[in-house]
């Protein structure tokens, strides 16, 4: 029988910096009804992002912040529990920007796309077969240009975004360096994801080692850190180089933004660029990436990791966890029973 109460996690104060579990709410409430068009989904399993924390900052950025007292805005994917839409049916497997509710009652354009139940399990489509893989792959790709040969470095090395980065270059023909925290990370970009070599900024001369992973200099910087790791990487860059500004996880207030040692000189000197990136500015080609990510999923050549929380109460802590750096791979929250693989 389908459940007649919602669970769903709103935002319960507006941050200052990082998000913190007190500033999440956990509510139950019915589950909300369908008007004429609309599709019931019943969440499986909820996205968990570091750009969550600009979703709910008060402080400029490329949308609109959460309001307080609103469900927290997510990626997440599902099943459909009941439909008034044509394009839809019970059973379906969707996913989309449904927000962090157990059950969500969506106009069929909410829904980005839907799911093989025969292909890869639906927490992929979340991970390296959604935003983050589209990330790297769109990012790396189309900003980084990488040329067979070339040197590509990558921070944040072990995470979903960078785990692809570095899997993605190496398919092109590149030598792919990570840059992570922590030994086991470390271990896992070169045993898992098969990086040619990876260093620990935690407890490595990042300078000193970046130099002997990259005798031949930097060619693409993918920047999912900015700060003290992207001052180093940015003095080895060779001339020409292209820097993909993806993301800045080490910058802990932006208002006001710290200062620092200034880039200009090396973009002069090198000759190089450097570029933000914002993925939804991809959207028109979405199922190209997600077709090439998965084709390369299905023939062995890019693998994952998944971290994902059971439960709901893991949630208010989610985002806060991924700047901590506790996470080893996707992070995401099962809210359900996941009709791909069994799970509870
Ligand atoms: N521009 C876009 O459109 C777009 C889209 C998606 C994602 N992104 C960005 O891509 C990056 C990676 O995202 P993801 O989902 O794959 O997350 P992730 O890398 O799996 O998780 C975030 C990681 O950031 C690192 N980190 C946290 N605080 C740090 C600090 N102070 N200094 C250095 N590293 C720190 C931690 O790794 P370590 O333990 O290795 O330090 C943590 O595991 C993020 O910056 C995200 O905002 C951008």
């Amino acid at each position: 029988m389908n459940a007649t109460t919602s669970r769903s996690v709103v935002l319960a104060s507006r941050p200052v910096g990082i998000p913190q579990a007190e500033h999440f709410r956990i509510v139950e409430t019915p589950v909300p009804a369908l008007t004429p068009g609309q599709v019931l989904v019943r969440t499986v399993y909820w996205s968990v992002e570091p750009a969550m924390r600009g979703w709910v900052n008060a402080v400029g950025n490329y949308s609109e912040p959460v309001a307080v007292g609103a469900v927290m805005r997510s990626l997440a994917s599902g099943v459909v529990e009941a439909s008034t839409h044509p394009d839809y049916g019970v059973g379906d497997l969707v996913t989309g920007m449904f927000g962090w509710q157990d059950h969500a009652a969506v106009d069929a354009h909410v829904i980005s796309h839907r799911i093989d139940p025969q292909g890869p399990p639906l927490s992929a489509s979340l991970g390296v077969l959604g935003l983050n893989g589209l990330t790297a792959y769109f990012g790396l790709l189309d900003i980084g240009e990488p040329r067979a040969g070339e040197t590509v470095v990558v921070s944040t090395a072990a995470g979903s975004v960078g785990s692809a980065v570095g899997q993605i270059a190496r398919i092109k023909g590149c030598r792919s360096v990570g840059i992570a925290g922590g030994e086991n990370k470390v271990r896992q970009c070169l045993d898992v994801f098969g990086f040619d070599a990876c260093i620990d900024y935690k407890s490595q001369d990042l300078a000193q080692e970046l130099r002997n992973a990259c005798p031949g200099g930097v060619d693409v910087y993918f920047d999912n850190t900015a700060g003290p790791i992207s001052d180093v990487v940015m003095a080895q860059l060779n001339i020409g180089a292209r820097v993909v500004v993806c993301g800045t996880a080490s910058i802990a207030s932006w208002d006001p933004m710290p200062s620092g040692p200034r880039v200009e000189r090396h973009l002069l000197v090198k000759r190089a660029r450097m570029q933000g990136l914002l993925i939804f500015d991809h959207a028109d080609r979405f199922a190209e990436g997600r077709a090439q990510l998965a084709s390369w999923l299905t023939q062995g050549r890019l693998k994952y990791l998944e971290d994902i929380l059971p439960g709901i109460e893991h949630a208010p802590d989610a985002i806060a966890g991924l700047y901590r750096g506790e996470n080893q791979g996707k992070r995401l929250i099962q809210v359900s029973r996941d009709p791909t693989s069994g799970n509870a």
